[in-house]
């Protein structure tokens, strides 16, 4: 950039390269994995970015401190994906008192002051989690199941907002949430908790798992209970990556909501436009689809995560 006589930051014919500091979440899940790729892919040279990108390992501290790294190397544009919804004020203010812009993708923060960040890109996580116990309501309510719930890492705005439209979903049916506990969005965590609850009850008709990842685990858990996923216990998750659309289409798991991860590009594009100066949309949806196990067969050889 150059500094003009009134002594403001203007861009040079679009030739400046936008300096971006990325904190991820972690390298938790496929889907995180298809984000990330999705970011690096894009924030490229070529593109006009120089990407710093830091992996927090589903640690709040990791990305305070990415973040004030970022600050301290004066980058043009901060963005990241929130591990948990809060705690994030101080070290906003910090950026603002710096006059770096700030975009979320793919998780909010629940901060009360919504200038501390330009935009936040990303799915509907209620929406996601209506969609996925309207589904279970229409083919499930009247047969009295037992259900369990793999939550995603407490705190994170994915496990709140999607516990919170799939309790909405299925109020009012007669499916009964028997236990829910956290699987931290992985697929050994999700494993081991579903192994606790074959242990614990053994009455369990359906899981819904906040993520593909932990609905993968609890197959393999299942499995190795002797019973057969998708029939003996059918299964709903959130995500629709390769390996989780694999398991629908075979049939072992029953139901999924998509969670769109490619977030590069809108990424990129509101950095370009906060950079130039431009007005930016504060909440950006990403639309996300649905598949039942005919629709993931179709959808899988196009699939691109
Ligand atoms: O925030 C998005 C969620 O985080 C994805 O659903 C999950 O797989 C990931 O770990």
């Amino acid at each position: 950039s150059e500094e003009t006589a009134s002594g403001e930051e203007e861009m040079a014919e679009g030739d400046d390269v936008i300096s971006i500091g990325f904190s991820q979440v972690g390298a938790e899940s496929g889907w995180r994995a298809a984000n990330t790729k999705s970011i690096q892919d894009t924030l490229t040279a070529e593109n006009g970015f120089d990407l710093s990108f830091s992996d927090a390992q589903q640690k709040q501290e990791n990305q305070i401190q990415a973040i004030r790294s970022y600050i301290a190397q004066g980058v043009d544009v901060i963005a990241f994906s929130p591990v948990v919804e809060s705690g994030w004020d101080p070290v906003l203010q910090e950026a603002q008192a710096a006059d770096i812009p700030v975009i979320l993708t793919d998780r909010a923060v629940d901060s009360q002051d919504d200038t501390l960040y330009e935009s936040f890109i990303g799915s509907d996580f209620v929406l996601e989690g209506e969609m996925a116990g309207e589904w279970a309501v229409e083919q499930y309510d009247g047969e009295g199941y037992k259900m369990v719930e793999l939550q995603g890492t407490t705190g994170s705005a994915p496990a709140i907002d999607r516990k919170e439209g799939f309790a909405a979903a299925i109020e009012g049916s007669d499916i009964e949430v028997i236990d829910s506990q956290t699987g931290n969005f992985t697929r050994t965590e999700g494993k081991q908790v579903m192994e606790g609850f074959l242990q614990k009850y053994d009455d369990i008709d359906l899981v819904f798992a906040h993520n593909d990842d932990m609905g993968l685990g609890a197959i393999e858990a299942i499995e190795a209970a002797g019973m057969v996923p998708g029939e003996d216990i059918k299964i709903i998750t959130i995500d629709a990556v390769k390996d989780g659309m694999q398991a629908l289409a075979d049939g072992k798991i029953n139901y999924i909501v998509e969670c769109n991860p490619l977030l590069g590009p809108d990424l990129a594009e509101i950095a370009q436009k906060v950079v130039a100066g431009e007005e930016v949309e504060k909440r950006i949806v990403v639309e996300d689809l649905a598949f039942d196990q005919e629709a993931a067969a179709e959808a899988l050889p196009d699939r691109q995560y």
